[in-house]
């Protein structure tokens, strides 16, 4: 196994001979102490049954099975599927997932630390996924940002995002939306924290999911500081040339892995449909969001 840093860029890392039958304690250590720094590594050359994939997520950690069910593998709850395309003429999981800024589960209360995509079908055009470092963000923003966010808490719900369910077709919508604020109500995380693995900061917000900002008392903050900090940060750049953003395409064989604590991602879909399939498993590593959080 060779693990090899982007050439000329501190953002992400690919792993050459990776072979989960045969791999060590001490290469899957050594393959997250890359992940936590360069915040992706691509695990280069996999060929993979679905029960396979799971089997190399556990080795990185505790599987999350995904609260809808509508996203489910039929035949491994663990993994999340992706998909616009039809199998044995059935829709499997959920198509066009993702397309906004965001960072998997920020809107539950114990979100967890990895998330590992293994694309199926890939398609010919532009897709890939958009990421943000919101440590290296965070580190960018001017002194009196930083200054105004220091001691505030975020707010995160899934409520802009959430897919309508088949069996959600004739529904009220104000059924819907009580059925969200119930079952996934908001969660108030720190605005910034320390990443319990590397020790920097990071601004844990993002477009899609954070919908409001407290002070320590739970008061609303009524100024216009979270959208100056989605600005800041690059989330509102629509050409996507904000010098926090990096596009990585994958290659068939390649399977991602990100620090789901201080990466945001973003799904790239071309505007004519082309077929595309991905499975994603997520895990808990040995630590929460942060240290210190309440259980
Ligand atoms: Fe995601």
């Amino acid at each position: 196994m060779e693990i090899k840093a982007q050439s000329g860029s501190s953002f992400g890392a690919s792993v050459e001979g990776f072979d989960h039958t045969t791999a060590t304690a001490e290469d899957i250590k050594a393959i997250k102490e890359t992940i936590y720094t360069k915040k992706i590594a691509v695990l280069k050359g996999q060929d993979l049954t679905p029960a396979q994939y799971l089997e190399l997520g556990k080795m990185f950690g505790r599987p999350v099975v995904y609260y809808e069910p509508m996203y489910k593998h039929p035949e491994f709850e663990e993994i999340f599927v992706s998909s616009n395309v039809p199998k044995d003429g059935k829709q499997i999981g959920v198509p066009k997932t993702g397309k906004f800024w965001h960072a998997d589960y920020q809107f539950m209360p114990d979100p967890f630390g990895l998330t590992l995509i293994y694309p199926q079908v890939i398609p010919q055009k532009n897709r890939g996924t958009y990421y943000i470092d919101m440590g290296k963000a965070y580190e960018r923003l001017p002194q009196e940002l930083k200054d105004e966010v220091a001691g505030l808490y975020g707010v995160h719900s899934v409520r802009k995002y959430f897919k309508i369910r088949p069996h959600d077709v004739y529904r009220p919508i104000s059924e819907i939306l009580t059925e969200i604020e119930e079952h996934t109500p908001p969660v108030r995380q720190p605005l910034t924290f320390k990443h319990p693995l590397t020790g920097e900061t990071v601004l844990y917000i993002s477009e899609g999911f954070t919908v409001g900002l407290e002070d320590a008392d739970g008061k609303p903050v009524e100024s216009d500081l979270l959208q100056r900090l989605f600005e800041a940060t690059g989330q509102l750049d629509d050409t996507f040339t904000h010098e926090n953003i990096h596009l990585f395409h994958p290659e068939q064989g390649d399977l991602l892995i990100w620090d789901n604590r201080s990466l945001i991602h973003r799904a790239l879909h071309t505007t004519t449909p082309e077929p595309v399939v991905s499975f994603r498993v997520t895990v808990h590593d040995e630590h929460k969001l942060y240290d210190g959080m309440p259980a």
